[in-house]
C-alpha cells in the first residue's frame, strides 16, 4: 500500500478522495483483483468497465489496433451482466475517504440504467453513467449522449432512485457539448466525466484490403486526443458550475495540471497504462507533489481551473 501526501487530497461530488488519479472505465475493470491491484498502486479510485443489466458478448476479435498518437476500439460494451458483476464490485478495496469505487453503467433505457445503479448502490461510491460509447449496440452508448432530452431522461431516473453521486460521461462526438453537459446537470448530475473515445475512426490492412477491427470502426483514444479533453473540460468549466473528471489522453504529471488548470477536479487515465503499466499512478503522483511544491500550490483544489485567472 503507498501511502499519500495530503497535499494530493481532493473532494469530488463530496466525497473525499487521497489523491485524484482515477482508473478510467474499460481498462483493467473487469475484475475485482485488477482494480485492487490498481487502488494498491496508487490510484485513488477505480471506474469499473461498463456493464448493463443483461450479459452482453461485445465484439469479436480484433477489438483494439494502435494508430498515430493512441489507439482505436471496439470492444462493443462486453458484459457479464448485473448478477454476475455485482459480486466483482463488492470485492473491490474501498477505504472510506481515501480509495473510492466507481461503477461504470450502460443501458438502453432510463429504467435499466437506474435499475442497474439500485442495486449495486450499496457496494460501491459512485455511479457513472456511459451514455457515450461511440460504438455501442443499438440505443445504447452515444445514440443517447448525443441528444440532450434522452440524457436529461437517463441521469434523471438514475437520480431519482439512488442517493450516492451520479456523473455523466460525456462524448465528445457532438456538435455542441455544452448543451449535453446542460441537460445532464439539470437532470441533478452531480459530476460530469469528459470525455469517453473520440470518432469513430478506422485503421485499413492495406495486405488484406480489409477495416482492421472486426466491427470496421471504434473510439479514438490516447495522446492524440488530450487537446481536444481539455478543450472540452475548459469550455464546461466556463459554463457549469459542477465537479469535472477529466480524461482523454493523460500520460504525464503535465497532463494532469493542464487537466486541472482546464477546471477539472479529478482526473482517469486509461490507455497510458497499456504503455506504462500501473506503475503510472504513483509515478504521475511523485512528480504532481515536486510540481505542486515548486510552484507554491498547497492543494490540488488551488490548480483547478488556474487558466481561467
Ligand atoms: C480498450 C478500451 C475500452 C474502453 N471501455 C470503456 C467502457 O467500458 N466504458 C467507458 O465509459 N469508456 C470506455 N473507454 C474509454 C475510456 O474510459 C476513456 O474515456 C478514453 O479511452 C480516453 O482516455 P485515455 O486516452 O486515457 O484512454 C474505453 C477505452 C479503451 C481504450
Amino acid at each position: 500500500m503507498i501511502f499519500m501526501d495530503e497535499m494530493l487530497n481532493i473532494e469530488i461530488c463530496g466525497l473525499k478522495v487521497e489523491n485524484p488519479l482515477l482508473l478510467a472505465a474499460g481498462i483493467l475493470g473487469s475484475t475485482a483483483a485488477s482494480m485492487n491491484r490498481v487502488l494498491d498502486s496508487g490510484a485513488g479510485g477505480v471506474v469499473s468497465k461498463s456493464f448493463s443489466r443483461e450479459s452482453n458478448k461485445g465484439y469479436n476479435n480484433p477489438t483494439v489496433v494502435e494508430v498515430e498518437g493512441g489507439i482505436l476500439n471496439a470492444v462493443g460494451l462486453s458484459s457479464p451482466g448485473l448478477d454476475l458483476f455485482k459480486d466483482e464490485l463488492g470485492l473491490i478495496k474501498r477505504i472510506d475517504g481515501q480509495k473510492i469505487a466507481i461503477a461504470s453503467i450502460y443501458g438502453s433505457t432510463p429504467e435499466d440504467f437506474a435499475f442497474v445503479s439500485n442495486s449495486v448502490e450499496g457496494i460501491v461510491d459512485m455511479i457513472e453513467l456511459n451514455v457515450s460509447c461511440p460504438h455501442a449496440m443499438a440505443g445504447c452508448g452515444s445514440a443517447i449522449g448525443q441528444s440532450g432530452d434522452n440524457t436529461f431522461n437517463v441521469v434523471k431516473a438514475v437520480k431519482d432512485k439512488v442517493s450516492i453521486p451520479v456523473i455523466a460521461k460525456l462524448t465528445p462526438n457532438v456538435t455542441d457539448i455544452l448543451e449535453i453537459a446542460v441537460a445532464a446537470s439539470k437532470a441533478g448530475a452531480d459530476g460530469l466525466t469528459l470525455i469517453n473515445t473520440l470518432g469513430p475512426g478506422m485503421k485499413i490492412d492495406i495486405n488484406a484490403g480489409v477495416p482492421v477491427l472486426h466491427n470496421k470502426f471504434g473510439g479514438m483514444s490516447g495522446p492524440a486526443i488530450k487537446p481536444i479533453a481539455i478543450k472540452h473540460v475548459y469550455d464546461v468549466y466556463e459554463a457549469l458550475d459542477i465537479s469535472i473528471i477529466g480524461v482523454g489522453g493523460i500520460k504525464t504529471f503535465e497532463d494532469v495540471v493542464e487537466f486541472f488548470y482546464a477546471g477539472a477536479n479529478a482526473v482517469q487515465i486509461g490507455t497510458s497504462i497499456m504503455y506504462e503499466g500501473i506503475n503510472i499512478f504513483s509515478k504521475i503522483n511523485d512528480k504532481l507533489i515536486g510540481f505542486m511544491k515548486e510552484k507554491g500550490f498547497s492543494s490540488v483544489n488551488e490548480m483547478v481551473a488556474y487558466a481561467h485567472k
